[in-house]
């Protein structure tokens, strides 16, 4: 129930509240190259910035006199119940914001059972992360440019309880992140990203001399794979009895496919516009996709969720679930678990007053809510 929620008082936080702060604050502690990788989006920006923008043109139309006095934010997905409809996305290298990285992000994830999936280039391993908390995890797979590692990965996970594989389709090669390029950095070669492939061994009899240089530059020239295509989605039905979601779904061509594919959930997204800039902003793609795949499968949301009144937007357009990157990413630099527990109370907070505010009491109800676009 929403009203449990237990907003820590400002003075003791040290987290700032609204999200614009919240950025500022991790400019403030983190390096220029750090900040940067986490914040930028490829290209101009168009995309990064048109996530923002897009939600703007949606306005709530509040129906009230409905009794909120009890409001339930629950869901149920791939026959699990969860106490909200949210998830923390996959974000590779952790470290760069904390040395505790994905373990921090999961003890916070466990205190409202909210899953966390974690990246293929995690910090820490598929092991590590499937012991450090309670909270429900998922797996997200780049597929590699070696199909065995790739299939590997999905067994270490289904062997350490992980309940879900998230396939990201939308990054067959990097996204051309011009202030990353300025810098000349990348946190995979300064060693961030490679907790799965340190103890991997298909991965690590594909390296020739076993030393931190050939893994990073192992992962480097593996992680991208040009030609995924669907028939590999087939293939990995075929190698897993774990729900497999695609993450990166614009498209309602695809958003079709992939139900007639038999995969078991979308992630409509476009990475937070650090892949192709120029591309729709995901909140304008959702309903359409929404409308094709009819309640079929679950449909799941990122890029651009901020605060409460934008997941109240998502999961009213058509979302079953909403992913938070970059605000928990902040709140991990800022103050590390602590800092992710208290941005999630914060968040949590705010979606359930947001909620009551606009008069509805349930899932159900939020998806009847009314929104109009300018
Ligand atoms: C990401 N994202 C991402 N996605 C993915 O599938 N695998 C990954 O390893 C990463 N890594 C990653 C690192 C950083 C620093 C960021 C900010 C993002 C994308 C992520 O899952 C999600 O789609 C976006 O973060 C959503 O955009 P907003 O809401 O954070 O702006």
């Amino acid at each position: 129930k929403s009203n449990d929620y237990i907003v820590q008082s400002i003075e003791e936080s040290l987290l700032p509240v609204g999200y614009e702060e919240i950025e500022k604050a991790a400019r403030d502690i983190l390096s220029p190259q750090a900040f940067s990788y986490i914040s930028s989006g490829a290209g101009a920006e168009e995309t990064a910035r048109k996530n923002k923008d897009a939600f703007q043109k949606y306005s709530i139309v509040p129906k009230l006199l409905n009794d909120v006095s009890e409001v339930d934010t629950s869901i149920s997905l791939f026959e699990r119940n969860y106490p909200t409809p949210f998830i923390l996305a996959p974000v590779g290298v952790l470290k760069l914001a904390d040395d505790q990285g994905d373990l921090a992000v999961t003890r916070a994830a466990s205190k409202y059972n909210i899953p966390f999936i974690q990246s293929t280039v995690s910090s820490f391993s598929i092991e590590e992360v499937g012991q450090s908390s309670g909270a429900p995890k998922w797996f997200q797979l780049y597929w590699t440019s070696l199909e065995d590692i790739s299939f590997s990965f999905v067994k270490r996970a289904e062997k350490a309880g992980y309940e879900a594989i998230v396939v990201t389709i939308d990054t067959v090669t990097l996204g051309f992140r011009e202030k990353d390029l300025s810098y000349g950095y990348s946190p995979l070669a300064d060693g961030y990203g490679q907790g799965n492939f340190e103890s991997d061994d298909v991965f690590l009899s594909t390296v020739e001399e076993v030393n931190n240089s050939a893994i990073v530059d192992g992962i480097i020239k593996n992680i991208n794979y040009p030609a995924l295509n669907w028939s590999h989605i087939s293939k990995l039905k075929e190698k897993t009895s774990l729900p497999i979601l695609l993450k990166g779904v614009l498209h309602p061509e695809d958003a079709q496919r992939a139900v007639n594919l038999g995969v078991d959930g979308l992630i409509v997204s476009n990475h937070g516009g650090r892949q192709l800039d120029g591309v729709i902003s995901s909140i304008d793609a959702l309903s359409e996709i929404a409308k094709v795949v009819n309640g079929k499968i679950p449909v799941l949301f990122d890029s651009g969720i901020r605060r409460g009144s934008d997941a109240l937007k998502a999961l009213a357009l058509g979302a079953d679930a909403v992913l938070i990157g970059r605000p928990y990413v902040y709140s991990l630099a800022i103050n590390g678990e602590k800092g992710v527990s208290q941005f999630l109370a914060n968040f949590l907070q705010d979606f359930s007053s947001s909620m009551m505010l606009s008069g509805v009491k349930n899932m159900k109800q939020l998806q009847q809510l009314k929104i109009i676009c300018d």
